[in-house]
């Protein structure tokens, strides 16, 4: 059942999606998960992502918890970059560098939203010429479906002009339901190599294999014992912060909490997941009065490679005019 639970100001909604196995709440700002609560192996039902209790907070703050992200995830190189030969220039947000779409990026809009039956509600947003730098008209969808114990996200959209687009879903997952940080969550990530970032957390065309090292995530391995090893990567990022480039097509990432039972398995169309243990988190005030910093969750942001514009010979964040972009992530909570 989906229903409207909440009207947060004129045309910003909260919506909850249920079943007998999971509840999501989304808000159409953003397209922001905002809760997802799951039973346990006791049935005991807890919240298993990040967010405000002040829905003012998801407006002003900038860690994106649960947010969708666009036009472009990740940074951009100085905030410029050449299409078609012609330079654009961005916004610059995160240190010399532009990040998650600009100022006023995907994640800070209000979509229009359709339900379209009991389990799927399709948002749209038509980002306009120029938005935040980024050339042409973008006609974009994320239809977000609830099926049993899945949330699946597909993303859709077409341009008037060729343009950059890479999008992902920041939620920040705990599924302890926070009672504790995520050191004793085991994560599988199906990879060999994963990008090398800057002290900036830009990209720099550099990849490394994971093999003896605590980024090989092949077999799961508890998360704890792994973030603060002395790596020169993790060191950089303040942890991981990087882009696992994936080797399989289904269940690529795997998150589990032994001690509630509780797995989350991500499938996904697109060919990359950003690990970020929320290293940047600052203690700033969440739900139910408790209190983030690092290490509290961990976002599994699905994408092509970050920068790609400038890494890539063939970038596959170019959207050509009469393309369509067509891309989805899973998401599938269970109790094992
Ligand atoms: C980035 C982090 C950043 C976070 C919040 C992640 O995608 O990789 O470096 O702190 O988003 O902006």
């Amino acid at each position: 059942m989906i229903q409207v639970i909440q009207q947060v100001a004129d045309y910003i909604d909260i919506l909850s999606m249920k079943n007998d196995q999971l509840e999501v709440v989304v808000s159409n700002y953003g397209c922001t998960i905002m809760k997802v609560l799951m039973k346990d192996k006791d049935g005991h039902i807890d919240d298993v992502v990040l967010g405000y209790d002040d829905f003012s907070q998801y407006q002003t703050l900038d860690a994106y918890l649960g947010a969708l992200v666009g036009r472009v995830a990740n940074r951009i190189k100085l905030g410029k970059f050449t299409l078609n030969n012609q330079e654009y220039s961005l916004a610059i947000n995160n240190g010399p560098n532009a990040i998650h779409g600009g100022i006023k990026g995907f994640s800070y809009q209000v979509f229009d939203y359709k339900i379209l039956n009991d389990e799927t509600i399709i948002f749209h947003y038509l980002s306009q010429d120029g938005e935040e730098g980024y050339p042409g008209n973008l006609d974009f969808y994320a239809t977000y479906t609830l099926e049993g114990n899945t949330l699946k996200i597909q993303y859709k959209a077409t341009t008037d002009q060729d343009t950059l687009i890479n999008i992902t879903n920041h939620t920040y997952f705990n599924l302890s339901g926070k009672t504790e940080n995520i050191y004793q969550h085991l994560l599988t990530v199906k990879a060999d190599q994963y990008a090398c970032i800057d002290k900036d957390g830009l990209t720099t065309g550099v990849f490394n294999n994971v093999k003896d090292t605590p980024f090989d995530f092949n077999k799961p391995a508890y998360i704890g014992e792994r973030v603060n090893q002395d790596d020169v990567q993790l060191h950089i990022g303040k942890g991981f912060d990087h882009p696992f480039i994936l080797t399989t097509y289904k269940n690529q990432v795997i998150l589990e909490h032994p001690k509630t039972s509780r797995r989350l398995s991500v499938s996904t169309s697109l060919p990359i997941a950003q690990i970020y243990t929320a290293n940047y988190l600052d203690g700033r005030l969440g739900k139910y009065g408790q209190h983030y910093y690092e290490r509290d969750a961990v976002c599994i942001e699905t994408e092509n490679l970050p920068d790609a514009i400038h890494l890539e010979n063939h970038p596959t964040t170019i959207l050509k005019k009469g393309e369509t972009y067509d891309e989805y992530t899973s998401y599938k909570f269970e109790v094992i």
